[in-house]
């Protein structure tokens, strides 16, 4: 049945060319910049040490207001839990059977379901399909995780997925203080407006792609949350939008990308930008990344901290299910909020 299609699973059957719903309109295609960007010579998104106190308020307040995307290094999240969250989502996806895959299948009807899924062809708005299969975990608030739905077949899958979650909740309330701080507001304002972290952990893998001049891996957009957190392996292919150009965010060993996400520009006014990003696809590798996003609860209503406002208050259930309607078009959604 339709559901059960992954990406993967053309690659697997050797298909030389991209089947049609997956071929991008000629203004999105990623080969409409190549030759621009071997001209020109792109800014590199910033990488912050968390670890200087001396440098770290002013480093994020300019990341955040002129990228809303950064990598952070010396993040004291342990780094040999970044290398098994990694492992166990690799082994999934390339040591599993299609079958014991298939067992995890996410409920194609119902929007961010838990599970082994790839973009499905659900309404007039669904132009284009993504290179990319995924497993989403719904991991907090605790009462929404039910690690019997996450894989066994890795004896150490559960218990590292369980132990990234809380590390990547520790940075984000972290980073959400300092970047409070930089903006001179106490530092629980950001994190109070968005109350009980909501986190579900992504794992996305990109299959190799036989023609990644006409497709994208996910197409652009930016994240309708509060903050993304992503770990990626050394393939490459995230893209940050800034002013107009598609910079690479390129790979940097144990590095956390940090991606601000469209709750965050309410709370903070606009003063820091949602990114808009994307991932291209690569002929020769199949990518791995995993993104924990982190969410305020369906009935918490989001208002600037500071003011005065330049978005509407709204209820985030509103938001999210005006996003899922829209579907992954409605990129910049956050705009129809502007005062
Ligand atoms: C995303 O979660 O938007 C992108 C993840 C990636 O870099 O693959
Ligand atoms: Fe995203």
């Amino acid at each position: 049945a339709g559901n059960k299609i992954r990406v993967q699973s053309f690659v697997q059957d050797g298909k030389m060319v991209v089947p049609p719903q997956y071929i991008q309109p000629p203004d999105t295609r990623p080969s409409q910049n190549l030759e621009k960007r071997i001209d020109q010579h792109l800014p590199a998104a910033p990488v912050i040490d968390l670890s200087d106190v001396n440098s770290v308020h002013e480093e994020l307040g300019k990341s955040c207001r002129e990228w809303g995307a950064f990598q952070v290094i010396n993040h004291e999240v342990p780094l040999e839990l970044l290398d098994g969250m990694m492992r166990v989502g690799r082994y999934f996806f390339e040591d599993c059977t299609v079958e014991q895959k298939l067992g995890y299948a996410c409920d194609s009807n119902s929007p961010a379901s838990e599970g082994y899924g790839s973009r499905m062809l659900v309404s007039s708005n669904d132009t284009v399909l993504d290179w990319r299969d995924y497993f989403d975990h719904h991991t907090l608030p605790l009462s929404r995780r039910n690690a019997l739905k996450w894989p066994h077949f890795s004896s150490d899958y559960r218990n590292t997925v369980s132990d990234f979650s809380e590390q990547m909740s520790i940075l984000a309330q972290k980073l959400l203080r300092f970047i409070a701080e930089s903006l001179g507001l106490p530092s629980a304002s950001i994190k109070d407006g968005i109350g009980e972290f909501y986190q579900n952990i992504t794992v996305s893998y990109y299959p190799p792609c036989p023609q990644p001049e006409l497709t994208l891996g996910l197409q652009s957009h930016s994240d309708i949350g509060a903050i993304t957190l992503i770990i990626q392996d050394d393939v490459g292919g995230l893209e940050i939008l800034k002013n107009g150009e598609w910079i690479p965010m390129n790979p940097l060993p144990h590095a956390i990308i940090v991606i601000l996400a469209d709750q965050t520009e309410i709370i903070t006014n606009g003063e820091y930008k949602s990114a808009v990003h994307r991932a291209i696809t690569n002929a020769k590798k199949a990518r791995l990344s995993v993104s924990s996003f982190h969410d305020p609860a369906k009935t918490k209503i989001i208002q600037p901290a500071l003011g005065p406002p330049k978005y509407q208050k709204v209820v985030y259930g509103d938001y999210y299910s005006s996003w899922y309607t829209k579907g992954p078009e409605g990129k910049r959604n956050i705009d129809t909020l502007r005062l």
